[in-house]
């Protein structure tokens, strides 16, 4: 998530940073540094807020020296201030670091290396920068870098500068990603090509447990325990806005691939596997007073409210605590009854969606537990919630939403784990859950290699006119974000129905040239979902399955099927979602769509 780069060459350092934090905005974030260094000494500055509240408080000083970094920052350990901002220090002030991710084990760092150390921030990576210079004392500074990625478990891309090491810059990736730029004599290191495109086109794209000494001799990459690797730039054509989208033709597909990785981030560190159960860092309950939890409320507008619907079951089916999830728009016209044994949780992407503040103030007001699942850090649901969680889905730009719909999926049915836990749930049962959970990353991957045939059989569905999603069970919900993305992308009209519902009117419809979408992975339902296909069938109407890998008998049924891996049913939802993401964007694209900014639509909506 959000931004790093880095300079050394004999330019000043100061206004080429500061450019190339500009051109990361884009990826969000909350707060922002740099740092330069001229004759030894650091020059700071950082600030809360965008850009342009830097670009104030630096007035017209000058951060002088031909080398530094600068830092947007996407707050995930300590809330979004001035001492969290990035840069960090070493304890005497002679090492500078910036860092994207997350260090899961910087207590123990902390609680091992660092006894007597006094922290400014309560950021974990203030804890590298003291490793760091604690172990340069008496190493060179690649050495203590190197030794301190030894000990570190999570994430990061890494820029670290010192006031005894001249003219160098050590960098280091894992799992947040790092380019390095060469230009003539002078060297660029950035989260993503955007902000070295100006200079060069010359790019190195460090792999995960890489690491790089650069000097204005050379850049050296090493592999972590492994020593020097050789590393060929490639020469990149792209334009700024095609690197932010990183070779994807739109935002929205680069967002679709990007859920193997960000689901991830969502699991980082919330897993626990000794007691089956999971933890979220800002819930701010004890297990005491969630015990006491009699009711759940999940308020979201749009595609977060499917996810909520999803999680209306998982919390009912895991947990046993009636739930009920509610459009933001129509909450806050109602007198929900609420009282201080319910908890409300608040999700969105954006956190600035109008209708689910408001709804979350009234059920403030009405003496509810209010907990924020929110993409966007520090964005008002988040602050006015009583505390909350970050879906971590990285800077979402495409206005249909995609992985930030996984993300809320995955955060909510890690609660219903963790409410599940403290009440009926068995080990066992919890840790099967946990188990499935990890291998979803590579499950999603095999989905997204399908996309060519999902893009095939787009082509061949994008001449119909109207379109019927069907599900059942926790699968329902799927049906109505398929087509709530079919209708958002490419203009199409299309409903979802809860399969068994047909018979009741929506039958009626049915005819060659309305074509049914449907979800039919094998679950406990999947035989009332087959008998329900069968009527379909026999009203003529083309049918394109969702089904599990496997399953040869679907085919008898359907016109076409899209396989999926297996995975158990509460999880179903995260798999299933893809292929209709994949599908509603490939007719959309077919039929020549704005693609990333659909009409009529915003990505933020701020108003009633
Ligand atoms: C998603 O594809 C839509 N653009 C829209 O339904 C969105 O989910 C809704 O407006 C809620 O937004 P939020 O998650 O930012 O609160
Ligand atoms: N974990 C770090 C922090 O909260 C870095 C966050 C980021 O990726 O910007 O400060």
């Amino acid at each position: 998530m959000c931004g790093i780069i880095s300079y050394v060459g004999r330019k000043k350092a100061g206004p080429i940073i500061f450019a190339g934090l500009r051109r990361l905005e884009y990826r969000g974030y909350d707060s922002a540094g740099i740092v330069t260094v001229d004759k030894g000494k650091f020059h700071r500055v950082r600030s809360v807020g965008n850009i342009d509240a830097l670009s104030k408080k630096l007035g017209k000083k000058e951060l002088k020296g031909s080398y530094g970094i600068g830092h947007t920052r996407w707050a995930t350990h300590g809330g979004v201030t001035l001492e969290n901002a990035h840069p960090h220090y070493g304890e005497d002030g002679e090492v500078a670091v910036a860092h994207n991710g997350i260090i899961e084990n910087y207590r123990e760092l902390k609680e091992k290396y660092l006894k007597n150390h006094t922290f400014k921030s309560q950021t974990d990576t203030e804890v590298l920068a003291h490793l760091i210079e604690k172990f340069a004392k008496e190493m060179s500074l690649k050495k203590a870098v190197e030794k301190v990625l030894a000990l570190v478990t999570g994430t990061y891309g890494l820029a670290v500068v010192s006031v005894k090491e001249p003219n160098k810059l050590i960098v280091a990736r894992l799992g947040s990603p790092l380019a390095i730029g060469i230009g003539e004599k002078e060297y660029f290191v950035a989260s993503d090509a955007t902000p070295i495109l100006p200079y060069t086109r010359e790019i190195i794209y460090l792999d995960d447990q890489e690491y790089a000494e650069i000097t204005l001799d050379g850049c050296q990459i090493y592999k972590l325990n492994q020593g020097k690797v050789a590393k060929e730039s490639q020469t990149i054509d792209w334009s700024a806005e095609e690197a932010q989208k990183e070779g994807f033709e739109h935002f929205m597909l680069k967002e679709i691939h990007d859920q193997p990785k960000v689901i991830q981030d969502a699991f980082r560190g919330r897993l626990r596997e000794k007691i089956g159960s999971s933890y979220m860092g800002g819930f701010n309950m004890t297990d005491k007073q969630a015990r006491e939890i009699d009711r759940i409320v999940l308020l979201a507008c749009g595609t977060a409210s499917y996810a909520c619907m999803v999680g209306e079951y998982v919390f009912e089916r895991l947990a046993k605590i009636p739930t009920d999830f509610e459009v933001g728009s129509e909450f806050r016209y109602r007198n929900p009854i609420l009282d201080e044994k319910t908890l409300v949780f608040s999700v969105s992407q954006s956190g600035e969606t109008l209708d689910t503040l408001v709804s979350q103030r009234e059920a403030k007001r009405k003496g509810a537990n209010v907990r924020g699942l929110v993409n966007v850090v520090g964005s008002t649901i988040a602050r006015e919630a009583d505390g909350g969680t970050y879906i971590h889905a990285g800077p979402e730009l495409s206005v249909a939403s995609s992985k930030a719909f996984t993300n809320m999926v995955t955060v909510l049915i890690m609660y219903a784990l963790y409410f599940g836990r403290l009440h009926d749930l068995s080990f066992e049962d919890g840790l099967k859950i946990i188990e499935e959970f990890k291998k979803l990353p590579q499950k999603m991957e095999s989905i997204l290699k399908e996309a060519p045939k999902i893009k095939k059989l787009a082509q061949k569905y994008s001449k119909y006119k109207n379109f019927l999603y069907l599900g059942r069970g926790i699968n329902f919900p799927i049906a109505l974000e398929g087509s709530h993305k079919l209708k958002e992308l490419s203009y199409i009209h299309s409903e979802a129905y809860p399969a068994g519902e047909m018979k009741h009117g929506a039958n009626a419809l049915l005819a060659s040239d309305f074509p049914v979408v449907a979800i039919a992975t094998k679950n406990d339902l999947y035989d009332k979902m087959e008998s329900n296909l069968q009527e379909v069938k026999a009203r003529k109407s083309p049918i394109l399955a969702i089904a599990t890998k496997g399953d040869k008998k679907i085919q008898k049924t359907v016109s076409d099927v899209i396989y999926i891996p297996k995975t158990i049913e509460i999880l179903e939802p995260i798999l299933n979602v893809i292929p209709l993401q994949l599908f509603a964007y490939y007719v959309s694209v077919d039929l020549k769509r704005n693609i990333d900014q659909p009409r009529n639509l915003a990505k933020s909506v701020t108003v009633e």
